[in-house]
């Protein structure tokens, strides 16, 4: 049976946790944090499990030993505190994930499978340490800007990537949610893995259980064998975008994968382990919907955990002349220039479409100058 270390000064959560575990892993207590490194020496674990606020000796020293070890071990945090301040620096500081208590058996034996799995490929990377990857959106497509807003955006990418816990992606149309998501997946130990996207309000919902969970023959009446988006993504990441479209039956059966981490075909008995990463984005206040009663709050949390907020691009204006360039430099014409003048103006425009207006202004004064130079008359906000 493969081994865990778990590090807690409470004797009852040793107890809850090695109960939890009995049939799967055999438990390694550790009451002493500064015992951690030792134990693993003797023990040499599958993985670490921790609770984050001990006292004497934090949590976070723990995870920062474990950063020294030759061959650092998969880490999860397992806590109450689920302040996302404590959640990021946890992170930050090398754990792969995050488990807030109270939590199910199934919660904790799916998320402990899925870090342990997930630590293989990443140590066989490079033999030791975690190596920092850049951070990619892959087909050429850059995120582009120097805001404070979007080097935010950047850092939080950064330390989300690896992790397995779901992101949520909100800002107004227009504003880049596509490309976070590509970039969280592409800077991610899952590059290599699928990338599965599913606009959700766009699937019906008769075909709503056969596009998430797949199914068996003769499920339904002329039913074929096929996998469902999360098994498709398995090893990868799943994109959902515009979550706040979700019907009630789509976002109970979504709030099911996501606690028990298995789905099943329809038509079959068995369950299937998918470990799939899961974002979604919306452009409407998920906090607004759960009290209007349009979506519920207990998905909410567990989509939530980890959020990245996308400001709108009339806050991040300094942006624009590079966005100008940038789009300008991948054009048709990627000669064309754009006078001083006709800069500012985009410069003062409120874009309530976001990039993709500018995008899309661009590409229209492009073909007014025919591809020479922009001047503001060339400029419309259509
Ligand atoms: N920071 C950025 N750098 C470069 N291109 C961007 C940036 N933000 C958005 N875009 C471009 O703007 C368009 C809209 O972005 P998208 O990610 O589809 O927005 P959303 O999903 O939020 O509606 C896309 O063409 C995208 O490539
Ligand atoms: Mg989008």
């Amino acid at each position: 049976m493969d081994r865990v270390v778990y590090v807690d000064e409470k004797k009852e959560a040793i107890q809850e946790l090695s109960f939890a575990l009995q049939d799967t892993y055999e438990v390694i207590p550790c009451l002493n944090p500064r015992e951690t490194v030792s134990l693993i020496k003797k023990y040499n674990p599958k993985a670490v499990l921790l609770e984050i606020a001990l006292r004497g000796y934090s949590g976070f020293q723990v995870l920062e030993d474990l950063q020294k070890l030759p061959h650092p071990l998969p880490a999860m945090v397992i806590s109450e505190h689920i302040d996302p301040l404590f959640v990021v620096r946890a992170l930050k500081t090398g754990a792969q994930d995050y488990l807030s208590r109270p939590y199910t058996i199934s919660m904790l034996t799916h998320r402990l499978k899925r870090l342990i799995a997930s630590s293989a490929p990443k140590n066989l990377e490079k033999g030791e340490g975690y190596v920092k990857r850049p951070l990619s959106i892959h087909k050429g497509s850059f995120f582009i800007g120097t805001s404070p807003f979007i080097q935010q955006v950047r850092e939080l990418v950064r330390f989300y990537a690896d992790s397995h816990y779901p992101v949520l992606i909100q800002g107004e149309s227009g504003t880049g949610k596509d490309l976070v998501a590509r970039m969280l997946h592409f800077s991610s130990y899952r590059a290599h893995g699928p990338y599965e996207v599913r606009n959700v309000g766009a699937i019906p919902l008769s075909l709503l259980e056969s596009e998430l969970f797949g199914c068996e023959v003769g499920a339904f009446t002329d039913a074929r064998q096929r996998k469902g988006c999360f098994e498709l993504a398995h090893n990868g990441t799943l994109f959902l975008d515009e979550i706040g479209n979700a019907s009630d039956s789509l976002q109970a059966a979504l709030l099911r994968v996501i606690e028990d981490g298995e789905v099943r075909r329809l038509g079959s008995t068995t369950s299937i382990f998918v470990n799939t990463r899961i974002i979604c984005a919306t452009n409407k206040d998920l906090g607004e919907l759960v009290k209007k009663g349009k979506f519920r709050d207990d998905l909410r949390y567990r989509i939530a955990h980890l959020v990245i907020s996308l400001p709108p691009l009339r806050k991040r204006k300094e942006d624009i002349p590079l966005l100008v360039e940038y789009f300008l430099r991948n054009s048709a014409f990627p000669d064309a220039s754009i006078s001083s003048k006709a800069l500012s103006f985009l410069q003062d425009y409120h874009w309530p479409g976001n990039v993709r207006q500018l995008r899309a202004c661009l590409e229209r004064a492009l073909l007014l100058c025919q591809g020479t130079h922009i001047e503001v008359g060339h400029i419309s906000f259509e």
